[in-house]
């Protein structure tokens, strides 16, 4: 389709592709929707938390009005939570938001945002959007190569994005890599480490980012309520940074960019620690059980610290889509990668076990 409207760059972009949604495979294959089994978008399998659940019917009849513009209850409960002021918080419609805050803020078109290959799709996207130009830094064993991200910061770099864990491989960086990474950047680079699966981090591997916020005041650290707190559908997610850099994304921010069913569940779901720790647990456990069958049908697969695997299903450059399209029609849906340059590799988002043991079952079929 040609097209004449917009900035070249604009036209340029490949649309972000979302996971399957059910429906739409049930349609396409003629199947049940009650027996699909969606493992593409890292979801939490537990659904979401009863606290949330009975906070967002506690204030249902409240939703004619306007959400709170500053979200006051959340950024306490956050505040709290992190022990930072609430000027260092921006809340975002999703931690996604937070990323295109970041890039519209920061970026102006012809400069240059530094990511890593691999890396979460929308670091590009949020750049393009804004004209800016994209680096993106070849990956050192699917993870980020922080020595060469460094050698690539330009004279109009502006932002550098990194995954800790990254999404779609799932890669850990130590804490100490990040904090001589961000003891050798130029302070008028912002650097926005987005940690959307922190929390299914072991407790051994857990460190305190709010730290290096309290530190540099060129570093945004996201966070989202869409993963371990089972509330994606609402689109919740937050930056934490200090108050000069919250302050330039908030001028940008649309007012009521959080809704006031999700402001009251992300409250309930950050102090409910015993869902917290059974998704950690549930995660912990189906990563073990996704990646014993991988080793006994030998596939190779990333090591992961999130709710995910990249596993690699064949060895030409048709795998992906081949096995992706096999287990549709047995009714589960799992990601392809090949937009991120994987195209022998699928990612698989951690089930329940039931769901985990239904697409070992599948996939071994598929793989014969
Ligand atoms: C690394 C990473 N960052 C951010 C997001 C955005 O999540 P949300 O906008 O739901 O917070 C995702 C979602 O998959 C992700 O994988």
């Amino acid at each position: 389709m040609s097209n004449h409207f917009g900035p070249e760059y604009v036209r340029a972009i490949a649309p972000y592709q979302a996971g399957k949604p059910i429906s739409e495979v049930a349609r396409e294959f003629g199947l049940d929707e009650s027996k699909i089994i969606k493992l593409a978008s890292n979801e939490n399998p537990l659904g979401i938390p009863e606290s949330a659940r009975q906070a967002m019917l506690d204030a249902v009849s409240d939703i004619s009005r306007y959400p709170d513009a500053n979200g006051f209850d959340l950024k306490a409960a956050i505040s709290e939570k992190y022990s930072v002021p609430q000027d260092w918080i921006t809340l975002g419609n999703g931690s996604n938001d937070i990323l295109e805050l970041a890039a519209h803020a920061l970026v102006q078109p012809g400069q240059t945002v530094v990511f890593s290959q691999y890396s979460f799709i929308v670091y590009a996207l949020a750049t393009q959007a804004v004209g800016g130009r994209g680096i993106a830094v070849s990956a050192k064993d699917y993870g980020h190569d922080l020595k060469a991200m460094r050698q690539a910061i330009a004279d109009d770099t502006r932002l550098v994005f990194i995954a800790n864990p990254n999404n779609p491989t799932g890669t850990f960086l130590s804490p100490e890599d990040i904090v001589a990474f961000m003891q050798s950047v130029p302070p008028h680079v912002v650097v926005a480490i987005d940690e959307a699966y922190n929390e299914y981090l072991d407790p051994g591997l857990q460190y305190d980012s709010t730290d290096w916020v309290r530190q540099f005041p060129n570093l945004l650290v996201s966070r989202t309520f869409s993963k371990a707190y089972g509330l994606a559908g609402l689109r919740v997610g937050f930056a934490l940074a200090q108050p000069a850099l919250t302050d330039i994304l908030n001028r940008i921010r649309q007012p009521f960019n959080v809704n006031s069913l999700a402001q009251v569940a992300a409250v309930a779901a950050l102090n409910d620690r015993e869902f917290l720790s059974r998704s950690a647990k549930l995660n912990a456990d189906g990563y073990r059980q996704l990646t014993r069958a991988f080793d006994e049908l030998g596939l190779d697969y990333v090591p992961s610290y999130g709710n995910f695997v990249l596993v690699k299903v064949g060895d030409d450059n048709g795998a992906g889509a081949r096995v992706n399209q096999a287990l549709l029609k047995q009714g589960i849906i799992v990601r392809p990668v090949a937009g991120y340059g994987l195209p022998q590799w699928l990612r698989i988002s951690i089930g329940l076990p039931d769901e985990n043991a239904a697409f070992i079952e599948a996939l071994k079929k598929v793989l014969g």
